[in-house]
């Protein structure tokens, strides 16, 4: 699918003259469930995409269309509220953070659609929240920067969709950088750009296919969870306000004093911080095997003590762990499905892909997907 046929859409639909806006999903390298932890997350934007064609109009009223679905939507801007149908949500919410920063939309035509596969993790309703939010932006002159735009799309997905998430997946969207990932410190929100040139190895992602059902609720158990270990630790020490701030050592001194569950967690958590860093390095000094090898740990971490992966994304992290052609692989994103990231080497892609295909189809009877991807530039004018 391609941005002519939104364009086509959007002039058979409104007749006007639209302007055209692009969105990527996302990858995480490593730094899972740390964003919502104040800690580090190291995000790429790719070349799965959602386009956009956007123009003011003087009726009063949003008019969307979601090209995929085929479907269409309509509500008067003076009623702006949460509405029944889900998808017009992710963009009802980013007009209201616009309207609760004090700017007036008068009214807005809108056909989306694009090729991130649904459910899968790689932030499909970030990349709508962006490039809508993107698209409001210019062509109301709003002059709005883009780290205010990923806050609004961030509240947008809290309020309108009622997801607590944290910042990466809009971040990485908005902000990534062709050829690059992003290291960001989701307290501070500074971030630093790492040349991703994987030598002889791609990033290859295996689609399990499955969303299971805990994965909202968990998630928010999850961040509950953290909190505990917080409040627990804060007594020590008044300066820990997240797990950012804690230490394995003043985290394991601790240890009689949490029910185990929870110190599973927050011992994931800390322990994940430092990989991050040490990711970042590794790859900064062409230590693409060490890299590797923190991946690996990095799911074993998600599985055994944060507890978010699932039986499917465990026989795909199984296959690629065993296999001479990969050098890491982990489950990505919230968890309970979605995809597994895998560095493979290149020439091995193909026989890699046909061997976890046909094994996950064996074990599961589900077809899995897989996905070369490319690091793109983050939300932009097409
Ligand atoms: C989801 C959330 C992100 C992040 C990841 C886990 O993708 O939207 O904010 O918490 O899960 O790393």
């Amino acid at each position: 699918m391609t941005s002519i046929e939104i364009e086509k859409k959007f002039r058979e639909l409104f007749g006007s003259e639209p302007l055209m806006v692009r969105s990527p999903g996302r990858i995480n390298l490593i730094g899972e469930h740390t964003d919502y932890n104040d800690g580090f997350v190291f995000p790429a934007a790719i070349d799965k995409e959602v386009h956009f064609a956007v123009a003011a109009n003087d009726l009063g009223k949003f008019r969307f269309y979601a090209n995929d679905l085929e479907e269409r939507f309509e509500m008067k801007v003076e009623d702006l509220k949460i509405s029944d149908t889900r998808w017009a949500n992710y963009l009802l919410g980013v007009a209201a953070q616009f309207k609760r920063s004090g700017y007036e939309i008068k009214g807005i035509d809108c056909v989306f659609g694009g090729d991130i596969p649904l459910g899968a993790g790689l932030s499909s309703s970030a990349a709508i929240e962006n490039g809508f939010g993107f698209a409001l932006n210019e062509i109301y002159g709003f002059g709005e920067s883009r780290m205010d735009m990923i806050l609004k799309s961030q509240k947008a997905e809290h309020e309108y969709a009622g997801v607590m998430c944290g910042i990466m997946d809009q971040f990485a969207s908005m902000n990534g950088k062709r050829d690059h990932a992003l290291k960001l410190d989701c307290r501070s929100l500074d971030y630093e750009y790492a040349n991703i040139d994987l030598k002889d190895y791609d990033i290859i992602l295996c689609d399990t296919r499955v969303k299971h059902e805990l994965a909202s609720s968990e998630y928010n158990t999850r961040r509950k969870e953290c909190e505990t270990g917080v409040n627990i630790l804060k007594k020590y020490d008044d300066k820990i306000i997240a797990l950012r701030d804690v230490t394995p050592g003043l985290l394991s001194a601790h240890r009689d004093e949490f029910d185990p569950v929870v110190y599973k967690r927050c011992n994931y958590v800390v322990q994940e911080d430092l990989r991050v860093e040490e990711a970042f390095d590794a790859l900064k000094h062409n230590n693409i095997k060490r890299f590797g090898e923190l991946m690996y740990l990095s799911h074993e971490g998600l599985r055994d003590e944060y507890e978010v992966s699932c039986d499917e994304l465990d026989l795909l992290f199984d296959i690629a762990k065993r296999s001479d052609d990969v050098l890491g692989a982990r489950m990505m994103g919230g968890g309970f499905g979605g995809c597994t990231i895998n560095i493979v080497k290149k020439e091995k892609t193909e026989t890699f892909s046909k061997e976890i295909e046909k094994e996950y189809f064996s074990k599961t009877g589900t077809e899995l997907k897989i996905y070369k991807v490319r690091i793109v530039d983050g939300t932009g004018l097409i």
